[in-house]
């Protein structure tokens, strides 16, 4: 078994951010490949802000810090990713978008440990049957925001092998995650058990139950949750929870996953939520909006 010392992260946006981050935290060298500048220079940006932060609370030191930041590089050229022990994909939520990079890693990397995909609920099988080995390709689903969060749930797909599997949990291991096992079913069984719950609170919003503070606060100070439902809405991404809320409906035709109207309007209106400027909240003056 050999180890991940150099991960490829496609995807620079807010989750492939934050596994660079984590990675390059833990001693990892990172190759964060985007096709396109702009997403790069605003992840490098990031990390810079990141880990000045971590400086001035003193969770680390000058020399430390400049250590994390030369271990992270970032390309346009997609055969940066070349130098890579294993590859994490987390791009937009779209199976043929995925399944096209995937095909193409496949072929770049011949030797990877193992291709992964941070997919929330595209079925790994579906990704999986555009490579020439699916028994290397398997889901690492890491959460938000990944600094901070400890879990990352590992899926093995029906062709995913042990040894893809073993080196996938161990390198999450080695940059500080505690690691679940799933099988491939969309959802997990973490988004199986928080979507229905997010779905309901804005089922309760849209129906003028409850304001969208007095929901949130409902679940802050009554069950101890760090943020209120609506606003981790806004702060996972409502096009993000439109996605997994269509992915899990289309799996098992429950009602309680599918995204409500209300979710939708907001979605095709632009309004993504926190890093749009407006969801439930309109965050620049924090009130509710929708
Ligand atoms: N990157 C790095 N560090 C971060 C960070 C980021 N993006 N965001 C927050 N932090 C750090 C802060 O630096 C701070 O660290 P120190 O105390 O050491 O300085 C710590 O986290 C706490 O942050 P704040 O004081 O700014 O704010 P907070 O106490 O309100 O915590 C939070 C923020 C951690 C996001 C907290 O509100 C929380 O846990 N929210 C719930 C998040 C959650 O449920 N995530 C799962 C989403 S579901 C998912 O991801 C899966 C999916 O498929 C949809």
């Amino acid at each position: 078994m050999a180890d991940v010392d150099v991960l490829g992260i496609v995807g620079a946006g807010f989750m492939g951010s934050g596994i660079a981050e984590s990675a390059a935290l833990a001693g990892k060298h990172v190759v964060v490949h985007e096709p396109e500048q702009a997403p790069l220079d605003r992840s490098r940006a990031g990390l810079e802000r990141s880990v000045a932060k971590a400086v001035a609370r003193g969770r680390l030191d000058e020399a430390g810090a400049a250590g994390v930041l030369d271990r992270v590089v970032y390309t346009t050229d997609i055969g940066g990713l070349r130098a890579a022990d294993a590859v994490v994909e987390a791009i937009m939520e779209d199976p043929k978008v995925k399944g096209k990079l995937f095909q193409e890693l496949d072929r770049l990397l011949p030797d990877a440990r193992f291709l992964a995909s941070n997919t929330s609920s595209i079925p790994i099988a579906e990704i999986a049957a555009w490579t020439q080995r699916p028994e290397r390709v398997l889901g690492l689903h890491f959460f938000s925001p990944v600094p901070v969060m400890s879990l990352v749930e590992v899926v093995d797909a029906v062709d995913t092998g042990q040894e893809a599997l073993d080196d996938a949990c161990d390198f999450a291991a080695s940059i500080g995650k505690h690691t679940i096992r799933t099988k491939d079913r969309s959802g997990f069984i973490v988004n199986m058990l928080l979507v229905p719950y997010l779905m309901s609170a804005i089922r309760m919003y849209e129906d003028g139950f409850a304001t969208a503070e007095d929901i949130d606060e409902g679940m802050k100070r009554g069950c101890g949750h760090p943020m209120g439902p609506l606003t981790l809405c806004d702060f996972i991404g409502l096009d993000v929870m439109y996605a997994i809320g269509e992915s899990l409906f289309e799996e098992f035709k429950r009602a309680d996953f599918a995204p409500p109207p209300l979710l939708k309007r907001l979605v095709v209106s632009g309004h993504f939520g926190r890093k749009s400027g407006r969801g439930f909240y309109d965050y620049s003056g924090s009130r509710a909006a929708a």
